[in-house]
Formats: C-alpha cells, sequence, structure tokens
C-alpha cells in the first residue's frame, strides 16, 4: 500500500447491486478517499443497469463529477448470469432513483485503469467489488499493471469458509472464474519477475460475512442524519414504515429492505452481509483486517469447484505468495465509521450542519 499522507486515489470497479451501492456511499463520505473514476461490470444486474445504478448513487452523494465507465458487458468465457434474488431486478432491491444525468465515459474501463495507473505509477488503489473482468483485460493490455498500481483490493474468494454461489464459490469469482484466474496469475507472474510488485489483498467470505448490518444500524444511522432513527429502522423493516424525506435514508431504507429480505430467506437473520463497503473501508485503512501472505489461483476446469479460489497455505506449489488473503477484521470499528459516515453524508444530502 503506497504511503502517502494525502487521500488514498481509489478507482473502484463494482457491479451495482445494493452492497456495491453502500461501498459507493462510504467512498463519497470518507475524507481518506479521492475517487478517480468507478469502472462498471456485469454481475449483480447486467453491466449496462450496473452503470445507470451507479451513476445515480454518486448523483445521489452530490458527486456528479466522478468519471464512470463501462467495459466488457459479458464474463470472457461464459455465458453471464446475473442475482436478481439477491439484488433485485434492478440490483437496487426497492429503492428507486431517478434517471441520472451524468453522461458514461468515453474510456472503456479496461483501458481507463491502464491509462490512470500509468499516469500515477504506485499511487492508485484498485477495489474491485465484481467480477474481475475488466481487471482481466486491464493486465492482459498491460501486464505491468500489478506493478503499476499501489495496490489491488478484492471483494472476492472464499478461502477457509464455504462458498455462497456453490459450495466452494464465491458470487464475484463464480461469475467470471477465467478473468479471476487471468489475475490471480498475472499478480503471480509480476511479483515472480520482481518481488517488490505488491500483492493484491484478497478480502473473501472469511471476513466479509462478519460484516453483518442490523436494523439497529440503520437506527444509529438515522439519528446521526439528524433524523428520528426508529422511524429508518421501521423503514428497513417494513415498506409499511414511514418513507424518510431525506433521499440518502430512503434509498438506504428501500435497497437494504430487499437484501435485509433476501439474507432472513437465506442465511437466517434479518440483515445484510454488507460485503463491499468492508473492502472499500479496509482499502482505505488497512489496519482493520489482518491478512496472511498465500500463492492463490482459481479453478476453472471443475465440473463442481469451477471458481473456487484455491489458496495454497502449506506452500506445496512453491510459489510466491501472489495475495495477502484477510483471515481477520473488526467489524465493529467498520460499522461505526459506516454508519457515522453515512449518517453524516445524509444529514449533509438534508443541508443539516454534520
Ligand atoms: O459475494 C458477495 C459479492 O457478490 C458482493 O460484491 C456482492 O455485491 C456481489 O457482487
Ligand atoms: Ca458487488
Amino acid at each position: 500500500m503506497p504511503v502517502t499522507s494525502g487521500p488514498t486515489p481509489l478507482i473502484i470497479d463494482c457491479d451495482t447491486g445494493i452492497d456495491d451501492g453502500l461501498a459507493l456511499l462510504y467512498a463519497c463520505a470518507s475524507p481518506g478517499a479521492e475517487i478517480v473514476a468507478v469502472t462498471c461490470t456485469a454481475g449483480n444486474v447486467d453491466a449496462r443497469q450496473v452503470a445507470q445504478n451507479t451513476r445515480a448513487v454518486l448523483e445521489l452523494a452530490g458527486r456528479t463529477d466522478v468519471e464512470v465507465a463501462l467495459g466488457r458487458e459479458v464474463p470472457l468465457a461464459r455465458e453471464l448470469i446475473t442475482t436478481p434474488e439477491t439484488h433485485g431486478p434492478l440490483g437496487i432491491g426497492w429503492a428507486e432513483l431517478p434517471p441520472t444525468s451524468m453522461p458514461l465515459s468515453a474510456r472503456h474501463s479496461a483501458d481507463l485503469i491502464v491509462e490512470e495507473a500509468r499516469r500515477r505509477p504506485g499511487g492508485i488503489t484498485l477495489v474491485t467489488l465484481g467480477p474481475l473482468t475488466n481487471v482481466a483485460l486491464a493486465v492482459l493490455r498491460e501486464p505491468e499493471l500489478p506493478r503499476l498500481l499501489g495496490r489491488l483490493v478484492i471483494m472476492g474468494g472464499a478461502y477457509r469458509v464455504p462458498g455462497n454461489t456453490t459450495p466452494v464459490s464465491e458470487w464475484n469469482i463464480h461469475v467470471d472464474p477465467e478473468a479471476a484466474q487471468v489475475v490471480f496469475r498475472a499478480w503471480m507472474s509480476a511479483i515472480g519477475r520482481d518481488a517488490s510488485v505488491p500483492r493484491a489483498l484478497a478480502l473473501g467470505l472469511d471476513v466479509t460475512e462478519r460484516a453483518r448490518l442490523l436494523p439497529g444500524h440503520l437506527a444509529a444511522l438515522g439519528r446521526r442524519a439528524g433524523t428520528d432513527g426508529a422511524a429508518l429502522e421501521a423503514r428497513v423493516r417494513s415498506a409499511e414504515g414511514p418513507a424518510p424525506a431525506n433521499p440518502v435514508l430512503r434509498y438506504l431504507a428501500d435497497s437494504l429492505r430487499f437484501y435485509m429480505e433476501f439474507h432472513a430467506k437465506a442465511d437466517g437473520f434479518y440483515g445484510a452481509f454488507i460485503h463491499d463497503p468492508l473492502v472499500v473501508a479496509v482499502a482505505l485503512d488497512e489496519t482493520l483486517a489482518r491478512a496472511t501472505p498465500v500463492a492463490v489461483d482459481v479453478e476453472v476446469a471443475g465440473e463442481v469447484a469451477a471458481g473456487q479460489t484455491v489458496a495454497d497455505w502449506r506452500g506445496l506449489w512453491q510459489r510466491s505468495p501472489n495475495a495477502d488473503v484477510a483471515a481477520e477484521v473488526d467489524a465493529g470499528a467498520f460499522l461505526d465509521r459506516l454508519v457515522d459516515r453515512l449518517g453524516g453524508l445524509a444529514a449533509r444530502a438534508a443541508g443539516v450542519a454534520s
């Protein structure tokens, strides 16, 4: 991770989705983040819907200045699968957002990533919150990308825990395993050529499923925003709850209500694993997590294990570690920061001193 005193320059690659939207708002609300650009990849919903959602969420946060790019719209070698049951048919749950006024960048996502990395060698942290399709294209176009980036931070994989899409694969890897294999192997090659190249920081379900957002967090967030926290909690629990006047709070409650309903059915608790904002928080402050260097590769040919992230914990492959795989995270500190920062963002959106 580059040692800098100023804000961390971020390129965020996402498949906006509900937790991606939270991650974008968290980045917008973090003074330590300089959002260089956002690149969109198909995953939770199709790529053009991702681009629509991404721009609409940034506009909600008042960040119409951010460049948003589209890239390849389907995985490298497979049919696209999406997950409307998790994020809703449009990827924002029960929320509704006005059509965006922001233009799409003229640049392809892969070109944007390469060009910005070349422009600021060692300076940019690339945070991926969705399938690795465009990152794979970027590193195929520029094999030196691992050396040109300050850090690659990946939300993806399941290293010592079960998958959430198959018994062994996590969604972002599962959608495009070939892309994930290209990325992990490119980092392996680059580190083999130059040991000073930073390893990828990989945050899998091992840690992201510890970031459980509960209705009580929405109550605290509503109070932080200067509103009735109980009303916001009521809204995230039921559509019968009062509709917040604050557009940020209404988006949060209505998108998260869908996500929490999904988790109640799929995971047995009324709340949400908020994978993506946790990863942005760690990218901005790596002290929130503890990670172990390990060689990681991705299964692509498996009949039952395609998309599995395989970590060589015993060093049997005798390959240099290409990843720092997170094993621990301070989820409590993260959730406190999320409540404070999103609550403050909402307050500012309503013109309330925060
Ligand atoms: O497995 C969780 C990941 O898949 C998150 O990034 C979520 O947004 C989905 O993309
Ligand atoms: Ca995502």
